[in-house]
């Protein structure tokens, strides 16, 4: 829940800008803001075994030692790996297009601070953050819910410094099960579609169900708008999930077969011809 105290609306205005909203176009993504109270609780009450068990550690272990490192943390929802990124010793700023989960975000700052910075920003458009200015960004799982990816690849492009890196997640597109206008579809028995699908988040250890959009894109989709973009992928893992952590989550018996996500670390390398 949002809580809301003049204190902190005051730091607000202090500190995390928010008037910036009136001086950049943004997008206004309301599926995320109508997901965003489940979504919180789901994340912040140990109940994304996926997170917790496979993706952040592997997406941690390409990250590595980011002390002291520029990051930009992209479509940072809620702010949880924002905070591990800041944790880390990065000076972080987290951007994402949903005011309420940015709203959280902020709360939290304000309950706890670390020095991170928040904007509302669609990550198509990332206005105000100067061309080479970050040494590290980052998406976890949230590329694939980005409308215009090819745009938003391409700011990740501008705003990194020379051999900057980007190092995102995504979910698998080999594997995964898309609700389509009410129609399960297995992912590789229509790999080369285009679709745009609703995710249905109803699992039973939700607290409050929701729906959002997602955006089905093949491998060769990413790294084409990746390589134009200069980004050139050095390191790619798919977390598997072990014995152990199946034993602890059956529900993650699936991810030992195969995998639910996919990380890229991609680093920028300039050319004489490359625009930024
Ligand atoms: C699955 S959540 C992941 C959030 C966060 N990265 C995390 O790991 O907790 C996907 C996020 O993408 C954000 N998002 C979707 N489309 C966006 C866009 N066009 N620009 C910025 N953020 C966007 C949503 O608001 C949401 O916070």
């Amino acid at each position: 829940m949002l809580v809301r105290t003049h204190s902190y609306e005051t730091f607000i205005a202090a500190n995390c800008q928010l008037n910036d909203k009136a001086q950049f176009m943004t997008k206004k993504d309301h599926t995320w803001n109508q997901a965003a109270e489940g979504w919180v609780d789901f994340v912040r009450t140990g109940k994304d075994y996926f997170r917790d068990c496979m993706n952040n550690p592997a997406a941690f272990e390409l990250i590595g030692e980011i002390k002291g490192q520029k990051v930009l943390d992209i479509a940072c929802g809620e702010g949880y790996n924002t905070r591990m990124l800041s944790l880390k010793g990065a000076h972080v700023t987290g951007v994402d297009n949903s005011e309420i989960l940015l709203e959280h975000a902020k709360q939290e700052e304000y309950r706890k601070p670390l020095g991170i910075t928040y904007y509302q920003r669609d990550a198509s458009c990332l206005d105000g953050i100067p061309d080479r200015s970050f040494g590290v960004a980052t998406c976890f799982m949230a590329l694939m819910d980005i409308q215009d990816y090819e745009l938003a690849i391409s700011e990740v492009a501008r705003i990194l410094k020379p051999d900057g890196r980007f190092v995102f997640s995504i979910t698998h597109p080999c594997f995964e099960k898309m609700n389509v206008n009410g129609v399960t579809i297995e992912a590789q028995k229509r790999y080369f579609d285009k679709l745009q699908e609703t995710v249905e988040w109803t699992m039973g250890r939700l607290t409050r169900k929701f729906t959002t959009t997602a955006y089905h894109r093949t491998l060769t989709d990413y790294s084409t708008a990746l390589s134009k973009n200069y980004l050139l992928i050095s390191r790619m893992v798919e977390p598997q999930a072990t014995e152990e952590t199946v034993r602890k989550f059956p529900v993650l018996k699936e991810e030992r077969k195969r995998p639910q996500s996919i990380i890229f670390e991609t680093v920028k390398k300039v050319t004489e011809t490359s625009p930024f």
